[in-house]
């Protein structure tokens, strides 16, 4: 297995062969996780803490999991109601975290570059899981997962983002991993939301759903994401629908294979209408989330593993 990392902060670190070797631990987990027994002892002896400092459901949930069924003693804090409201610097942060030991650090935070700053503070493996704009390794991964379990293979590909690209952090990881394991990524959107310079990043931008659609493989929806939009951003939630919302039509301009996807959560009738979301012979939304403890156990073994091995000197 080639993962030289300590922590995993981002997609941009990662070369091909570490993407590899977190998806292929990670199919074995989604055995794992099917069977009647879901218990693996990886992280065992190993304390997990949880800090989400924004509002999450399933990733938290699914990092939760993934750290129990590897016999982790996992711990959540509840962040947005303490700390970060009483104006606890990230550094004082990181010192009480040092004095408990823990040796996997999840962290959510609404600041891009937070997540990469406490990890140079703390004794232990860091995991982002999700930092403003920035970076949302974990749900690249998973989104990767299931794009290859689907079609068979990650490269060569098109693969349509489609959506508030500008606010989105699972665009910017999944745009890096996906041009990383040589697939086209086509990214489609209002102007507005779209962000300044996007193109160095080799992707192809569109502003109009029937020319970027055209062809792919894959349509991955993205949540309008209006706590970080100060107005102006669309017209109205009803023109946003019309022009670039997924109904039948518009999947009608994909390749007829092609796989829904969606991070969730979804605005059903802004981005996404909902009997496309439910669709079970289009829409790969719920083999999503199941991909996601599997990546996440993968991903903090693969971490634990080399956390285990420097401390061994
Ligand atoms: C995403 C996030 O938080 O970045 N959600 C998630 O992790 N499943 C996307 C979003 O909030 O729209």
């Amino acid at each position: 297995m080639s993962f030289p990392h300590a922590h995993l902060l981002g997609i941009e670190p990662l070369a091909p062969e570490n993407i590899t070797a977190i998806l292929d631990l990670a199919e074995e987990y989604v055995t794992l996780n099917r069977s009647d027994t879901k218990h693996g002892d990886a992280l065992a002896g190993l304390t997990q803490i949880n800090m989400f400092f924004e509002a999450s459901t399933r990733t938290q949930a699914s990092f939760e999991l993934a750290g129990k069924r590897l016999g982790a003693d996992v711990m959540n804090m509840a962040m947005q109601a303490s700390s970060l409201k009483k104006g606890e610097t990230l550094i004082d942060t990181a010192l009480t975290l040092n004095a408990m030991h823990p040796d996997l650090l999840v962290v959510r935070h609404p600041q891009s570059g937070a997540v990469d700053l406490l990890a140079q503070k703390v004794r232990c493996a860091v995991l982002n899981a999700g930092d403003g704009r920035h970076e949302h390794p974990t749900q690249a991964l998973l989104d990767a997962l299931t794009i290859r379990r689907a079609k068979g293979r990650l490269h060569r590909l098109n693969i349509a983002i489609c959506g508030d690209i500008a606010h989105s952090r699972v665009a910017r990881s999944n745009i890096l991993l996906l041009g990383r394991m040589e697939s086209r990524v086509r990214l489609i959107g209002p102007p507005t939301l779209m962000p300044a310079g996007i193109e160095e990043f080799g992707v192809e931008v569109y502003d109009d759903m029937r020319a970027g659609l055209d062809g792919v493989d894959v349509v991955m929806m993205l949540r309008l994401q209006k706590e970080r939009m100060d107005g102006g951003f669309i017209p109205s939630e009803r023109e946003y629908y019309h022009r670039y919302g997924l109904d039948a039509e518009k999947l009608g301009y994909a390749k007829p294979d092609a796989i829904v996807m969606h991070p969730g959560p979804m605005n059903r009738g802004v981005e996404i209408d909902g009997e496309i979301a439910d669709d079970i012979n289009r829409s790969v939304i719920q083999d999503q989330v199941e991909m996601g403890v599997a990546v996440r156990m993968a991903a903090m073994d693969l971490l634990a593993r080399n956390l285990r091995a420097r401390r061994a000197g």
